[in-house]
């Protein structure tokens, strides 16, 4: 019998792609383009002059490169949010943790690698605020000859979530520093880069998702926003939650959801309804005080194809009330991984490393009280009553070098002071945080349970909580205060969703379990980026285990370099920490 030479062709061209596909090659150049929204035009710092940056399509399992060329004036890092890195913390992104900056004209050649994440993850700048407009999707199929664990969609499209402001984003962070209040709020949320129709001179950009009545389509849903979490719908349209942080759910209808900063949701929607016109919407869920927050909402068209007459303005989806706590918290409840044959879970059932910590806002005292925090003094954040100083050398390379000065390895285990932290009233020692860069050591294998305790001083808030280099699993979440005795006893062990970012209540708490299995250098932080600089970040070393696999490898030799003063190696740090944490010793000259 005949091929077709065209059969052949396509043959060769998966074959070609196949092997392409597992070692993909991306080239980002960082650079400024001018790009316009609600009726001004700016510079932005971008990927490729894309804005959202280029969607990568990955496979279960492969490693990429990406070749980052900074173009732009300023330093500048990139992350690959959500994806564990195993022993290579080096490519991980977060400035000042696991490198420093790439400066303007250098280039940095970043490894991601893959391994059991499958789904929707997404890449960001880990620099200043430049993620504002620096961020992309990340799509993560399932290995070639495999599906998903559910009936094939039809077609599948990012629904990247973000927030944009009119003023120059780093006049926004400078401005907010300088000051030491609040500083400014988004002028606008935004879908696919897109404000939408509820705003001045956007109505022309909508951004417009085409469907067929009787199709299945995945939305795989980002919220890049720098400060929001959002609640998201579609109007008079169901959504199927199938998986969240690239990792599958046992499926779940809601009529809408909520989304935090970082974190990814993965839904599909029956196109089942009456042709015509329908609006997504997307809008803040926060406690924050009326007038404190950007209150609009964001919206884009799901437009069903055939004749008819559609619905001038389209239908409006309900979305709950912004300060919705008890929303939020259910749908986060609601969370449960799939756990089946083909998806197990490995929850640790014998923790030997617990930890607790509190989350708080805090204020510090300004010379002359002449900061726009309460009383003049200016706003900070803290874990554990510490509020996290960034180094000028990164923490990771302070760890391989051993270079000491760099960091203090005194990261407490516990609050200083365990009172009702969700009560009015706190102590006054708790109102100020002390201000430094400590570490918390984790032996190659500890497995860690950590409770995150929001408190309510300053009112509070809720803290979407992202952690580098692995996911974990959320096995309890609640209002008021953690019962040490009580609440351990209705964690869920059997299903618990397997998540890298997650919302820990207002005044309320949540617990994670996790397996210190990747030896390196990795940071924790509030993906709300106001509470990240204000110093709500913590960091964890883990360190190496025996075997040669376990063992943090050399860095690349294209580290971009850190700009910093002689230090003379004292075996100060080196001694307490012994040899198992400093691989190697060097001068650093
Ligand atoms: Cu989305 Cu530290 O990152
Ligand atoms: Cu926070």
């Amino acid at each position: 019998m005949k091929v077709p030479t065209y059969h052949l062709l396509g043959f060769f061209l998966f074959f070609f792609f196949y092997h392409r596909r597992a070692w993909a090659h991306y080239k980002f150049v960082v650079k400024e383009v001018p790009c316009t929204r609600l009726c001004s035009t700016k510079n932005i710092l971008t990927v490729n002059g894309q804005f959202p940056g280029p969607t990568l399509y990955v496979h279960k399992g492969d490693t990429i490169i990406v070749d980052v060329y900074n173009r732009g004036k300023y330093n500048f890092t990139i992350h690959w949010h959500g994806v564990t890195q195993p022993r290579n913390p080096w490519t991980d992104g977060p400035e000042y943790i696991t490198q420093c900056p790439i400066q303007p004209g250098a280039k940095f050649r970043q490894k991601i690698i893959l391994t059991t994440e499958e789904g929707t993850l997404w890449w960001h700048a880990h620099s200043d605020w430049t993620r504002a407009t620096v961020y992309g999707a990340m799509i993560i199929y399932p290995k070639w000859g495999t599906t998903y664990p559910f009936p094939k969609p039809d077609a599948e499209i990012p629904i990247i979530l973000g927030d944009w402001w009119k003023q120059d984003i780093k006049e926004v962070l400078d401005e907010l520093l300088l000051s030491g209040g609040e500083g400014n709020y988004s002028d606008a949320f935004t879908i696919n880069g897109q404000p939408g129709d509820l705003y001045p001179c956007s109505k022309q950009d909508t951004f417009r998702l085409k469907v067929e009545r009787g199709l299945t389509y995945l939305l795989r849903i980002i919220n890049s926003a720098v400060q929001d979490m959002l609640f998201f719908a579609i109007a008079d349209h169901n959504l199927t939650v199938v998986g969240s942080d690239a990792s599958y759910l046992k499926p779940f209808k809601r009529s809408f959801i909520v989304i935090s900063p970082g974190q990814t949701i993965d839904v599909l929607l029956e196109a089942n309804q009456n042709p015509n016109h329908y609006y997504m919407a997307a809008k803040s869920y926060t406690v924050a005080a009326e007038g404190v927050f950007d209150n609009t909402t964001t919206t884009a068209i799901v437009e069903y194809s055939g004749n008819y007459t559609p619905s001038s303005p389209p239908l409006f989806p309900y979305l709950p009330y912004y300060n919705d706590t008890l929303a939020s918290v259910n749908f986060t409840a609601s969370l449960r991984s799939l756990a089946d044959k083909e998806h197990p879970i490995d929850v640790p059932m014998e923790i030997n490393t617990y930890l607790f910590y509190t989350l708080s806002m805090n204020t510090f005292p300004c010379p002359n009280n002449s900061c726009s925090g309460p009383n003049g003094t200016r706003l900070l954040a803290s874990v554990n009553n510490i509020s996290f100083v960034n180094p000028e050398i990164d923490i990771l390379e302070a760890y391989y070098y051993c270079i000491p000065g760099v960091f203090g390895i005194r990261f407490p285990d516990f609050p200083p002071l365990f009172y009702n932290f969700t009560e009015e009233y706190y102590p006054l020692s708790y109102e100020i945080p002390t201000r430094g860069t400590e570490v918390k050591i984790l032996d190659y294998n500890s497995t860690v349970e950590l409770v995150f305790q929001g408190t309510s001083l300053l009112l509070g808030s809720d803290h979407p909580m992202h952690l580098h280099g692995f996911s974990f699993y959320v096995v309890g979440v609640g209002l008021g205060n953690f019962d040490n005795e009580k609440d351990p006893l209705t964690y869920n062990l059997v299903d618990p969703p397997l998540q890298n970012t997650i919302i820990v209540p207002v005044k309320g708490w949540l617990t994670i379990r996790f397996k210190a299995n990747n030896p390196g250098v990795w940071y924790m932080h509030c993906h709300f980026d106001r509470h990240m600089v204000w110093g709500m970040d913590a960091v964890f070393i883990v360190k190496n285990g025996k075997s040669p696999e376990a063992k943090l490898p050399p860095p690349p030799n294209d580290m971009p370099p850190c700009y910093y003063k002689a230090v003379p190696i004292t075996s100060k740090v080196a001694n307490s920490l012994g040899p198992d944490i400093c691989p190697i010793r060097m001068e650093i000259k």
